[in-house]
């Protein structure tokens, strides 16, 4: 049935514990063009994307951000990056890149593998940390790490469907009616 189709958005979870097995090129490649299908506005692709494997930089990543220690047993991390001199206009390059973020997290999951996004935007400190540490160019602006790995734990689907989120033609009435 079509609708089963949806299964590998709904059953996407957070991973933060990985196997040791490392994930191989082909793989990454897959997961970075899904990447760079994304939509973006006029089409624009303001994105550049750094991959980590290096357990020394992982280690760096860990020190100067407080909520990345899924990093101590991942595979590979892509740092998304946006680039302001690509974007179609001011503050376009943060929703291009959310989008390309997204994409990564489900190519991962289409994989049979696990994945988490670690915010960088739009905490200004941590930005600058993660530009030092990587050498972006000025115009280059770190948005958000995705750690990538197998998956070591398994996580059951949430209930997340509220129909009172939903309305129809406007603010009053609800779309789905009881
Ligand atoms: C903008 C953003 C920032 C996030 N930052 C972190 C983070 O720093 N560390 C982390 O472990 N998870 C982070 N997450 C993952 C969320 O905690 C997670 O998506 C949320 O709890 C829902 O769980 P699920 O992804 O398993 O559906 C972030 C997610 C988003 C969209």
């Amino acid at each position: 049935m079509k609708m089963e189709k949806l299964n590998y958005i709904l059953d996407r979870r957070s991973i933060r514990r990985y196997t040791s097995q490392k994930i191989g090129n082909k793989e990454m490649k897959a997961i970075l063009t899904a990447a760079m299908y994304a939509p973006s506005a006029v089409n624009m692709q303001p994105w550049h994307f750094v991959v980590i494997d290096d357990p020394f930089l992982m280690e760096k990543i860990m020190e100067i951000h407080p909520h990345a220690r899924m990093l101590q047993t991942t595979s590979h991390a892509v740092v998304v990056c946006g680039d302001e001199q690509l974007q179609h206009d001011d503050g376009y390059w943060v929703v291009d890149c959310g989008a390309a973020t997204q994409n990564i997290l489900l190519a991962a999951q289409t994989l049979g593998l696990g994945s988490c996004w670690v915010g960088l935007h739009p905490r200004e400190e941590r930005k600058r940390s993660f530009s030092r540490l990587l050498h972006l160019p000025s115009h280059v602006k770190p948005f958000a790490l995705v750690a990538l790995g197998y998956p070591e734990e398994q996580k059951p689907r949430p209930e997340r469907f509220h129909a009172e989120k939903v309305r129809s033609n406007g603010w009053e009435k609800p779309f789905f009616q009881e």
